[in-house]
Order: C-alpha cells, then structure tokens, then sequence
C-alpha cells in the first residue's frame, strides 16, 4: 500500500546544497520509503507521473499566526504600536472560539496550494487551530500563547494548553510547545515558571523576541539588558526554543543564541511591513545560528506565501550587504525546509529515505519554471507558488491537480465572509 512518484525531478540534499535528478520516489504508510529501489513488498495504490513536475520537500512556516487569516488587509500602514494594541487587539477580544477554527482552515488552504505541508502556530482559542489541521491534512506545531506576571503554576492559559495536548494527542501530526508571548508581555518570574514546566515536561518553547526597536528600548529602561538576555537569564534557552524574528540582536546576543541553541524564525514580509527592519539573517548563520523562515499572521504580512518569503529572504540581505554572495539559493531553500524541520525537531524537511512523506510536486511546464536552468535558483527567485500541482503530507495526498482533497474550500470563504461582517470588517 502506497504512493510512487515515478520518474520526476525531485531536490535531494548533497554535501554542498543539493542534487537534482530523476527519481522514483516510494512512499509507504506516512514516510519516504525507498528512492529509485520499490522497499520489499510494496504495492503502489497510486502512481503519480512525475515526468513534467518537480518534487521539494514541502515548505515548513517556521511561525505563523493562522486564526488571524481574517485580518487579512485590516490594519495595514500602521506602527507596531498602532498595529497591535490599537486594531489587532480589539479584533481579538470579539472574536468567538471558532472564528479561529474557519481563519486557521483559511490559512491553511492558501499554504497547502503555495506548497507548505507543516506549520508552527501561535493561538489563543484551544482546540480550534487543532481541530482545523486534524481535517486538512497538515502537519504543525500548536502553542496555545501565554501571557502572565507571577510565577503561578495555576495560570489558566497554562492549563489550557497542556489540557489541548492531552485532547489531541492521537493525531500524530500534532506537536505542542509551550507558547511565552514575548519580554514584553512576560515577566521574568513568569517565563521562569513556563521555562521550569517545559523542563519537566520535555516540551520545546515558541517564544517571540526583539521584533522592534520599542522593544529594545523599553527593556534597556526597564531592565538594564536585551531582550536576549532577558530570556536567557529567565531559563528560557534551557529547553530547545525557536524564537520569532531577532530583529535587534547585536553581536553578543547573536552568541548568546548560537551558544543556547537558540532556532531563530526570520519574517521578513511581516517585519518590513511593520517597518521594523529585518533579521541579520548573515550574521545571525555566520554565528552559528539554525534560521529558519516563516510568514507571521495574515494581519501583518499580508499572505501565507512561503514562496514570496524565500525570494525576499533572499533579496533584502542581498540588497542590503551590497553583496549578492552573502545568501545564497541553496541556503534559502534549507531556512524554508529542512533548517524548520531541525528546529520543530521534526523528520520531515527534505527528500531521504526515513523522513516523513512531505512533499511539494511543481507543474514543470509553468513559465516561470521554464526554462528551468538552476532548480534550486527558480524556488529562491522564480516562482510564486500557482506551480504547484499536488502536495503529499505524512503520506497523504492533500492536493490532486490543484484540487484540494481536504478542505471545502467554498464553505471556508462563505464562513470568513460571515465572521468578517460579524466583526464590522468587511
Ligand atoms: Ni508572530
């Protein structure tokens, strides 16, 4: 019982970026089972011509915030400050359970058809994120977000999200951390208490850090330090953390999170949008840091697109260093798949026997995949995402032809369009 992909281009990793050939690609129950040689005693259920498609591994959203995807458009040209707690913030608090269940099945219609098969999600309505990714199809990270100032074991944030652990933990393409909003709306003797439960419960932290220069300042007023620092010294790194945008991270933050095996999300879309800048991404790799890439909300991005986010990862840092060897395309395609795979301590993320059957297949006869020269070159730079054709996930078929097998995609948009008139936003 499987899946072959037969004969199609497919991205392997190599010593020094990657491979591209033609291979048969076999998948047995949820993972890569066998690269040109059928594993013993497989019978292909399905066979996928891959003749004029190319294979990725499928996209990895690093950090997302999918029950925001009805925001999309509502709070734009504004500063962070404005942004957050004068539109956003708002919206929030009128919004119902599952508006979020509809919001995150809409963002997760538009990252299936841009070829992202995993997602690393922050929310605030338990069992909604959760439910919606149970019915897709998709593979993700939850973390319920926590906000608080005491060192309070009780906290009620808290114990929802262990009580969402425990209530999903059949669904095997379901993973949960612990969610610490941010230095700004933490205190230390709180991250304490999440970084000590995280401890005990063998559980990874998603945590966002120095997204602004507000940020920054506040916490050098407030506290003598940086928000790296102020992270660090409440425990935080002392369990695996991936960490959302490191904008002002200087010299001696980069080490601290080199040396903590800190995962660093950059953002670019969402932070230029805000107009905060951009994540040293050279620096931060030159460090030794795990950067990985992810779109944010739809309330500050504006999309789901992690297509468009490799191609402006690439060519702000390019532009910016007035050096175009600075990052390279094979680097790019690594913070999109496999670099996101290491940080969510994952096995998915690239095309290996063992790994788990993510994939992205890609219509090779699209224009801007024509003529194809550098595969590798033609994901950082070329395409947009309308290429993708099929996508496998946990050995699954999600999408067949650009149909979603998963998902009403009519019913989503009917809904969406109901909540967004409940919110006075359409
Ligand atoms: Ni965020």
């Amino acid at each position: 019982m499987g899946i072959l992909i037969k004969n199609t281009l497919a991205i392997l990793p190599a010593k020094d970026g990657h491979d591209v050939d033609r291979h048969d690609l076999y998948i047995e129950g949820s993972t890569i089972a066998g690269i040109d040689e059928a594993p013993a005693g497989f019978v292909a259920t399905e066979v996928i011509d891959g003749t004029r498609r190319l294979t990725i591994p499928g996209l990895i959203n690093a950090h997302t915030h999918t029950y925001m995807s009805m925001m999309r458009n509502v709070a734009d040209d504004l500063s962070f400050t404005d942004w957050l707690f004068g539109t956003v913030e708002p919206i929030e608090d009128r919004l119902e359970p599952e508006d979020a269940y509809w919001a995150s099945l809409l963002g997760q219609i538009e990252m299936i058809h841009s070829g992202t098969t995993c997602f690393n999600d922050m929310q605030m309505h338990i069992g909604q994120t959760t439910r919606a990714v149970r019915e897709s199809g998709m593979r993700a990270v939850i973390c319920r977000g926590l906000v608080g100032s005491d060192y309070d074991r009780s906290d009620y944030r808290l114990a929802e999200a262990l009580q969402e652990r425990d209530d999903f933990a059949d669904c095997s393409r379901l993973t949960f951390r612990l969610g610490p909003h941010a230095p700004y709306s933490c205190s230390p003797n709180y991250l304490r208490m999440v970084a000590d439960v995280a401890r005990e419960l063998g559980m990874g932290i998603h945590i966002h850090i120095a997204e602004g220069q507000v940020e920054s300042d506040n916490m050098r007023a407030d506290h003598h330090c940086t928000p790296v620092e102020y992270v660090r010294d409440a425990g935080i790194f002392e369990t695996p953390t991936i960490a959302a945008h490191c904008i002002r991270v200087d010299e001696n933050d980069r080490a601290i999170l080199a040396a903590n095996h800190v995962s660093v999300v950059t953002n670019p879309a969402s932070n230029m949008k805000l107009g905060n800048g951009f994540a040293p991404v050279p620096e931060l790799v030159a460090a030794g840091v795990n950067v990985c890439l992810g779109t944010d909300g739809a309330a500050s991005n504006n999309a789901q697109n992690m297509f468009r986010e490799m191609s402006l990862l690439a060519l702000i840092h390019k532009g910016t260093h007035d050096t175009p060897q600075c990052i390279s395309a094979d680097e790019v395609l690594d913070m999109a798949t496999i670099n996101g795979a290491r940080a969510l301590g994952l096995p998915t993320g690239s095309i290996e026997v063992g790994r788990k059957a993510d994939l992205a297949l890609l219509d090779l006869d699209a224009p801007s995949l024509t003529p194809l020269n550098n595969p590798v070159a033609a994901l950082a730079y070329s395409v947009n995402g309308s290429e993708v054709t099929d996508v496998i996930i946990d050995g699954r078929a999600v999408l067949r032809n650009r149909e979603l097998l998963t998902i009403d995609e009519e019913r989503v948009r009917h809904e969406i369009t109901r909540i967004c008139q409940r919110l006075g936003l359409a």
